[in-house]
């Protein structure tokens, strides 16, 4: 098995790449028969979905659609006034489209309730979100619960994949579990 030693803490490989891409594979079929007869928006949330946006975009079937990419602020994604923060904001207009969210993992599923109630409020048509992986056990917001999941995954942090761990390791082929 492989392992990352990371900053002092100690991972181990828990998803192979074969093992990402049979899940991004299955997502990606879930995707293509709900959205053929559509011209989804996919909005890939920055930084950590653009590893899994790039392969589950490239495994669709017959989905004719649109891509763009936000980031978010990670400073409770609010400013005072109870605006969204955009670091980088959206460039498409969402009005009347079928979106579908890309974030690499769901965990108390606040990025997702906001940026989900930010969509409806531009009037987008459906928001529906896929993720890699998902925290069931963490959410605290109803609707942040994925639509598309590849994986659920406990309380853990991980790294690989899009992942980072303060900005770095998200290169890694696999995703990697920290062992105590
Ligand atoms: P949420 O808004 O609480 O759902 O947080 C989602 C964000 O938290 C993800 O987009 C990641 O940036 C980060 N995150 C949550 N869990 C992990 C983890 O295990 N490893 C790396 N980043 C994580």
């Amino acid at each position: 098995m492989r392992t990352v030693d990371e900053q002092g803490y100690h991972f181990e490989e828990w998803l192979t790449p074969e093992q990402i891409a049979a899940d991004v594979q299955q997502v990606a079929k879930r995707i293509s028969a709900d959205y053929h007869d559509k011209e989804p928006l996919f909005v890939v949330i920055l930084n950590g979905a653009f590893v899994f946006a790039a392969d589950l975009i490239r495994a669709l079937k017959d989905v004719r659609c649109e891509v763009t990419f936000i980031r978010v602020s990670s400073y409770f994604g609010m400013s005072t006034t109870g605006q969204l923060q955009f670091i980088v904001p959206l460039q498409q207009v969402v009005e009347n489209r079928d979106v579908v969210i890309i974030e690499d993992i769901v965990d108390t599923g606040l990025t997702i309730h906001q940026l989900k109630a930010h969509m409806r409020a531009e009037g987008a048509a459906s928001v529906r979100v896929a993720t890699m992986l998902y925290k069931p056990n963490k959410l605290e917001y109803d609707d942040a619960k994925p639509d598309y999941t590849g994986r659920e995954i406990t309380d853990e942090f991980v790294i690989g994949y899009g992942l980072d761990f303060d900005g770095f390791v998200r290169n890694l082929d696999a995703i990697y579990k920290v062992k105590e």
